[in-house]
């Protein structure tokens, strides 16, 4: 069948795997790639597919309403997958108002343009699916009760060797909603403007909750990337607090497998959790990273432990993320395709292979943000 899907934010690091997937996947549907290139966007995430004839980018800011209504109806767009978003919670903390324009502005300019286009058609809505991309993060935080770890209750065919859970409470699709910081708060916004448009005009919506994302093409101001590279460069690892807090860690590929099963075959104004079945407190993380980046630059064992800085704690910093994504794994049979060790492999493999990638990204302004950041921690 031909579609035109508009895929939002295909530049950044999930959006370009999904970018990926989709254009190699589906060659009877045309792919339009709509991006602002902020910092976070990068065209080189896309090198490999840019040429192919199902692929379109075009420029521009979900901000912008007149825009937003252009491109849907210039492409005939009848599916959008919307990843567009500011989505670094430390860049949230300084500076709200560019989180609460593009996530919240933008997601309702997209929401309203798009119905505008679909209303306008003898068909309207029938066929048409507004695909939204959030956070678990949206939830709040849950309590460390188990600092130790107690085998997690959920298993998987690659469940890991280290099956923790941190405690006894989990995200599911119906618990309340909880943000703490102005990028869960500006997500949790938007997601609420997507199901408005379901329940006010009938629009064909579908909300995802994910964890944690790791694996190449990520920003490497985010945790795995960054200290990825600082060892490299052997610079200091900034570890925040005590380095306790717990997340759940999904390979993005995986998260892309999930976005493809559920904007076929989920159901309209549904909620599923995206999880990774796998959580990790950052320090335990740190060490397999700091591990497998001397194990594969052929460093001795603890080489780069000396690098582990402890700094002061993120502000309103969430203690544990952890999902609840058994809703996906029984009613469409989604499920994790790697295991942790497996993906941490790929992860520093891709980034170890790929220097020219992250130096250019890390050269000029990028240096200057994170030298400000870093300094005063
Ligand atoms: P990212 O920061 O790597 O990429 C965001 C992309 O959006 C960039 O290409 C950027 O140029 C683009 N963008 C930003 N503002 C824009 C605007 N105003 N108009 C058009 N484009 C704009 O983010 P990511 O980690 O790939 O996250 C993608 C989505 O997934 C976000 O909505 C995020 O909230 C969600 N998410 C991320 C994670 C994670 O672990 N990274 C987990 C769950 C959900
Ligand atoms: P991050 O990758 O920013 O994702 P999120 O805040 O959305 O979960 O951070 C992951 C965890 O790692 C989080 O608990 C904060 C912590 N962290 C550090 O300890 N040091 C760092 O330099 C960064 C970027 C994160």
């Amino acid at each position: 069948m031909k579609r035109n899907i508009l895929i939002t934010g295909g530049a950044g690091f999930i959006g370009s795997h999904v970018v990926r997937l989709f254009v190699n996947k589906y060659p009877d549907y045309h792919i339009v790639n709509l991006d602002k290139l902020t910092y976070a966007g990068n065209l080189a995430n896309l090198k490999d597919i840019e040429d192919n004839p199902n692929y379109t980018f075009v420029k521009a800011d979900i901000a912008d309403l007149d825009e937003m209504r252009r491109i849907i109806t210039e492409y005939k767009i009848d599916g959008i997958i919307h990843l567009a978003a500011e989505s670094h919670v430390d860049r949230s903390i300084k500076d709200p108002f560019t989180f609460a324009r593009t996530n919240v502005m933008g997601t309702l300019a997209l929401l309203q343009a798009a119905k505008e286009y679909w209303e306008s058609l003898p068909e309207k809505y029938e066929g048409k699916r507004f695909y939204h991309i959030s956070t678990d993060e949206v939830y709040g935080a849950l309590k460390l009760t188990n600092p130790e770890g107690i085998e997690s209750p959920f298993t998987t065919a690659a469940s890991s060797e280290h099956h923790h859970a941190y405690g006894a409470e989990f995200f599911l699709e119906t618990t309340k909603y909880n943000p703490h910081s102005p990028y869960s708060a500006s997500k949790a916004s938007s997601d609420h403007f997507v199901r408005a448009y379901h329940d006010t005009y009938g629009m064909p919506t579908i909300v995802t909750n994910c964890s944690n994302n790791y694996g190449p093409f990520q920003f490497p101001e985010k945790l795995i990337p960054l200290f990825i590279n600082n060892i490299r460069h052997r610079k200091p690892l900034p570890v925040y607090g005590k380095g306790e807090n717990v997340r759940d860690w999904l390979y993005v590929v995986d998260h892309a497998r999930a976005i493809d099963t559920i904007f076929h075959e989920g159901k309209t104004a549904e909620t599923y959790n995206i999880g990774g079945f796998n959580e990790w407190k950052n320090i335990d993380i740190i060490k397999v990273v700091i591990k497998t980046v001397d194990r594969l630059l052929g460093n001795p064992e603890g080489y780069s432990d000396e690098l582990i800085t402890y700094v002061t704690d993120r502000l309103g910093h969430d203690m544990r993320y952890a999902i609840d994504s058994r809703k996906l794994q029984r009613e469409l049979g989604w499920e994790p395709s790697l295991q942790f060790e497996e993906g941490i492999e790929k992860t520093v493999r891709w980034y170890l292979d790929n220097q020219a990638w992250m130096d250019n990204i890390t050269s000029g302004d990028y240096e200057k943000y994170y030298d400000e950041m870093y300094s005063n921690r």
